[in-house]
């Protein structure tokens, strides 16, 4: 408080020394003085007047500064002391000293005490003041209630606080969610899989079946002569042996030159050649087959030099079944094509997508046709090549099947989209193309379409791997 009174004799040496000059200048208003209490009375807003020493005495008050700390009239709160009504133990001396040191202070925030124990918040201003007639110094300002401010303020605080928290909580859930969607995600990838490979598997069974039914009837036919061959292998075993008698041989002659004749062995010699290539053929057809469905149901995940155009032929044996009766399929490839990096397992499932969607669209375009007229049916043609453009390899699979609106174009990536009807489309074909491409080897995929015409499905592959 010393500094405080060496302030103070500065502050009232100062301010006498303005005094005299303005008084030499004009009288003070008595009139006016007076309207301007009562104003202050009316005030809304608590005013005050008090003296600057240690506890500070309230020498004016108004009525609103009266009711906002909790007395009924002026003259009982003027029997407290001024800095009574701080709420914090030093919040009086730091108020005065402010206000002294630079002569006001405005928009100070603090708690002060109502006469029953509660606090209020006020926004305070202050200023010190010379009684030139007294010859001292005074502090006086105002204090406005913003109690409801300030609540309404913690309340959003708090709310902020708690919204926050929330926002935690929503964030870890979501996070917890994401996951959870990403492992399922994994999981729709391998059930994907695993129904294509269910398809195939029915795709194979009846791709075998032709090949092996010729086999079966290819070795009936060569039993069949087989039985001949030893029913005269017996006869001429008769007719070789030296202990019979000429009338027995005689009659082996005879039943050879009978048997001989009936089995036409000349020609069936030829057919028994015959029936042994096709059912060769066939045995090869069947392992070619069965390699190709082992290959395709190889598990990825590894990146290795690739031979694009054996990994296309592949995929066109396993998904025969899905488009040899709605179309024809071309393949051209570029000469010299080299190996390209890439998890050829994965390749061949996204090529696979591509070609069933390819031939999906064919056989809705010939339904449509047919609905027309029953002979407007054609077959349809999907165009398949492989060429080197800059960095990339470009597979385009092209078909004339429906095409598709721009409004399906744009969403064809996304996961479960799909215009085919429940059961029939699980919209996650070109959803795990993109995936395959883009995510996993760092290429891209573009769709080019033209309702009624048909569809180009275009994968670049980076050649050097991503
Ligand atoms: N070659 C195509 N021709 C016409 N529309 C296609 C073609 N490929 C895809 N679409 C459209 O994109 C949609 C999504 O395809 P896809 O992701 O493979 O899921 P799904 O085949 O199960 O519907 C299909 O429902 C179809 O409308
Ligand atoms: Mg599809």
């Amino acid at each position: 408080m010393s500094s405080l009174v060496s302030d103070l004799k500065r502050k009232v040496a100062e301010l006498e020394q303005e005094l005299g000059q303005k008084q030499s200048r004009s009288d003070p208003d008595d009139g006016w003085r007076i309207q301007l209490d009562d104003l202050v009375d009316k005030l809304q807003v608590g005013a005050y007047q008090s003296s600057i020493d240690v506890e500070g005495t309230l020498l004016h008050a108004n009525k609103a500064l009266a009711k906002l700390l909790g007395f009924e009239t002026v003259d009982q709160l003027k029997e407290i002391r001024f800095h009574q009504v701080f709420f914090e133990p030093d919040e009086y001396r730091h108020f005065v000293e402010d206000a002294v040191r630079h002569m006001s202070l405005r928009n100070r925030e603090l708690r002060v005490r109502r006469r029953d124990g509660a606090e209020r918040w006020v926004n305070a201003a202050a200023r010190v003041r010379y009684d030139p007639g007294e010859r001292t110094i005074r502090l006086e300002g105002i204090f406005e209630d913003i109690t409801a401010r300030k609540h309404a303020e913690e309340k959003i605080q708090s709310l902020n606080a708690d919204l926050e928290e929330r926002v935690k909580v929503r964030t870890t859930r979501l996070e917890a969610a994401l996951d959870e969607l990403k492992s399922s995600q994994d999981q729709v990838l391998q059930m994907q899989k695993l129904e294509a490979i269910g398809a195939l598997a029915a795709g194979m069974a009846h791709e075998i079946n032709t090949p092996i039914q010729f086999v079966g009837d290819n070795l009936r036919f060569l039993a069949d002569v087989m039985g001949d061959y030893l029913s005269l292998v017996t006869v001429y075993r008769r007719l070789s042996n030296d202990m019979a008698s000429p009338r027995e041989r005689a009659l082996a002659r005879a039943e050879a030159m009978r048997l001989e004749e009936e089995f036409d062995l000349d020609s069936s010699k030829d057919d028994v050649q015959a029936a042994i290539d096709d059912a060769n053929e066939g045995i090869d057809r069947v392992s070619e087959i069965v390699t190709a469905m082992k290959d395709f149901a190889r598990p990825g995940g590894a990146i290795a030099p690739t031979d694009l155009g054996a990994a296309i032929r592949n995929t066109l044996i396993v998904s025969k079944r899905e488009y040899e009766q709605v179309a024809d399929v071309t393949l051209h490839l570029a000469e010299n094509l080299p190996e390209i990096s890439c998890d050829e397992a994965s390749l061949k499932q996204a090529l696979f997508n591509v070609i069933v969607n390819a031939a999906q669209a064919i056989e809705d375009r010939q339904r449509e046709a047919a609905d027309e007229s029953p002979q407007a049916r054609t077959q349809g043609c999907i165009a398949i090549s492989v060429a080197i453009e800059g960095e990339m390899a470009a597979i385009r699979i092209a078909d004339d099947g429906v095409g598709m609106s721009e409004g399906t174009r744009c969403r064809v990536f996304e996961p479960f989209f799909t215009t085919r009807e429940v059961g029939s489309g699980s919209g996650q074909g070109l959803s795990v193309v993109h995936r395959i491409v883009v995510k996993q080897h760092g290429g891209r995929v573009e769709i080019e379409s033209c309702p009624g015409q048909g569809t180009t499905a275009s994968i670049f592959l980076p050649l050097g791997g991503s």
